[in-house]
This record gives C-alpha cells, structure tokens and sequence, in this order.
C-alpha cells in the first residue's frame, strides 16, 4: 500500500511516544508482525530521542518525521532535525560511543536501530543538522 505521512514537532520529551506511536500506527497498515512492529516502535523512539537529547541538547526545536509505504510493503522512515549535528558519524554509531555519559545514556541507541531495521542511514552536518533513514519491511503479507 502506498502512503505518505510527514509530521513536525517541538523538541521536547513527551513528544518523542507520540512519534513513536504515529509511526507505529502507520507502519501497522502493512500488517506486519508483532515483533516487526516493536522494531520499529523502538528504532523512532531512539532517533527522536537523539533529536532531543543531542540534536538540540534539550533546547526546543522542530523535528520533522516523514514515513511511508510502498505496494510491496517497505516501509521508510526518515527524522530529520535542524540541531548542532554530528562531526564524526562513524564513530558516533560505534556501540557504547556516547557525548552524554553520565546522564543515563548507554550509547547503543544507533546500534539498536541498526539491529531492529533493515538498513539505517546517517547524514549528518555539524551546525546544519542530522538526519537519519531507515528501512523495515513487514513479511507476512509480501513474502
Ligand atoms: N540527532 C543527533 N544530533 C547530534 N548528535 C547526535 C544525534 N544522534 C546521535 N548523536 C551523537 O551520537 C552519539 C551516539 O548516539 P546513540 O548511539 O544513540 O547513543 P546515546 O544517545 O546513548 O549517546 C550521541 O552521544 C551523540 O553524540
Ligand atoms: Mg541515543
């Protein structure tokens, strides 16, 4: 099923379960498993996470969420934010690698959407922004 949602947000926390929730809901269309949906469930609520607790280190911000959907059951999901950014990608995706220790983060969020979606991708300017990418397909109905 083709469909197109783009949603735009403020920066702050109790946002980040109504994207969650939006995406879940809009992934859930293409019926895909319980487990799937979790996946995805998982992977916004750390990249929105991100967008807020680095992007623009809890100042307020817009967020902007686009998902969609193809006829044969891709689902893409796409977080863009306008916050400081990311120097160094490569390392920032290292498991563990986090700017914030001490303030309760485990730096896996990228590994945990790496291991939940089918691809992830990471743009990301220092100053400009960060945007990241990602991919699940559901199974059952398009195997
Ligand atoms: N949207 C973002 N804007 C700026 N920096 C980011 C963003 N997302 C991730 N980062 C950087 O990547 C690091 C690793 O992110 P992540 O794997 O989610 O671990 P954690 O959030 O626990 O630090 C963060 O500590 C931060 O430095
Ligand atoms: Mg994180």
């Amino acid at each position: 099923m083709n469909n197109y949602l783009k949603m735009e947000f403020w920066s702050i926390s109790s946002n980040e379960g109504l994207a969650r929730t939006a995406a879940a809901a809009f992934f859930s269309e293409l019926d895909p498993t319980f487990e799937e949906l979790a996946d995805v469930r998982t992977a916004v609520s750390e990249a929105v996470t991100n967008a807020i607790v680095h992007g623009y280190r809890e100042k307020m911000g817009i967020i902007k969420m686009e998902c969609s959907t193809d006829e044969l059951g891709l689902f893409t999901v796409i977080i863009s934010d306008e916050g400081c950014g990311i120097s160094d990608i490569e390392q920032a995706m290292q498991p563990f690698f986090t700017t914030a220790r001490g303030e309760e983060r485990t730096g896996m969020g990228f590994a945990v959407m790496q291991a939940f979606m089918d691809t992830v991708e990471v743009d990301s300017v220092p100053g400009m922004g960060t945007t990241v990418k990602m991919t699940k397909q559901a199974s059952i109905k398009y195997e």
